[in-house]
C-alpha cells in the first residue's frame, strides 16, 4: 500500500504557493530532505517541469519511494536517493533549491547543525534552502497545539523536539546565508526561505 500522510494532503498546496513564489525559471535541481511519503515531490514536481527534483530520506525509506516514484512515472522526479543527514554528504550535483518539510523537529539538533553546515558547503550564491515546519519564536511556542506536538515528539524521543528560529537563523547567518522571507503557513506553520550569500569556500 502506498504511504499516505494526511498533514501532506492539507499542506501541499499552500506550501506550492509559497515555493511558487520561491522557485525562479532558471533554477535546474531542487535536493528534497527527507521526502517522507513523497506526497509532495508527487504533487509539486509536475508544477516545474524545467527542474529536476531530487527526494531524498534516510535508507530505509527508500525502497517505498523508489516503488511508488517507478509506478507513478514523473519525467522530472529522479531516483531517490538516501541522504541522512549527520552522515551523507549531498548528491554530488549542483542544488539551486534545497527543500525540506517537517523534519528539523525530528532530526537531532546536532543533526540540524550539520545539515545547515553542509547548506553552507555546498549551496552557491543565489540557491536556496527552504525549511517548512513549526517554529518557536524568542523561546516561545506559537499555539497550544505546536506545544503538545513538542511534548508528544519528546515522548518517542527525548532529542527531537520543535526547533526554536532564532537557532536556526543564528547557525544559517554562521554558513553564509540570509533570511529571504518567513511565512506564515496554515496550523501554525512556517516556512522559512535562506539565500546563500557569496561563496567564500
Ligand atoms: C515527519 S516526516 C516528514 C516527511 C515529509 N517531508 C512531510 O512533510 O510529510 C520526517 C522525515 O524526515 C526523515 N528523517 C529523519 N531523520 C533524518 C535524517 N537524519 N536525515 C534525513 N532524513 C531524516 C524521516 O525518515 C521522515 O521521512
Amino acid at each position: 500500500m502506498k504511504p499516505f500522510s494526511a498533514a501532506c494532503e492539507r499542506n501541499k498546496d499552500p506550501i506550492l504557493k509559497a515555493l511558487k513564489s520561491v522557485i525562479t525559471k532558471t533554477d535546474r535541481r531542487l535536493l528534497e530532505v527527507g521526502t517522507g511519503t513523497g506526497q509532495h515531490a508527487e504533487f509539486m514536481a509536475p508544477y516545474f517541469p524545467h527542474l529536476d527534483w531530487h527526494p531524498t530520506d534516510l535508507g530505509e525509506r527508500l525502497p517505498d519511494l523508489k516503488h511508488w516514484f517507478r509506478e507513478l512515472n514523473l519525467s522530472n522526479i529522479k531516483e531517490p536517493q538516501r541522504l541522512d543527514v549527520g552522515k551523507d554528504d549531498f548528491p554530488k550535483l549542483k542544488f539551486d533549491v534545497v527543500f525540506t518539510a517537517n523534519t528539523l523537529h525530528i532530526m537531532h539538533w546536532k543533526d540540524c547543525k550539520s545539515f545547515m553546515k553542509l547548506l553552507g558547503n555546498r549551496l552557491r550564491e543565489g540557491s536556496r534552502a527552504i525549511f517548512y515546519g513549526p517554529f518557536n519564536y524568542a523561546g516561545n511556542f506559537t499555539s497550544e497545539s505546536n506545544r503538545n506536538f513538542d511534548a508528544l515528539l519528546k515522548e518517542l524521543d527525548p532529542l527531537s523536539g520543535i526547533r526554536s528560529f532564532e537557532d536556526i537563523h543564528n547557525n544559517m547567518t554562521k554558513h553564509g546565508f540570509e533570511l529571504m522571507d518567513d511565512i506564515e503557513m496554515p496550523a501554525n506553520n512556517r516556512l522559512l526561505v535562506f539565500n546563500r550569500l557569496k561563496f567564500e569556500g
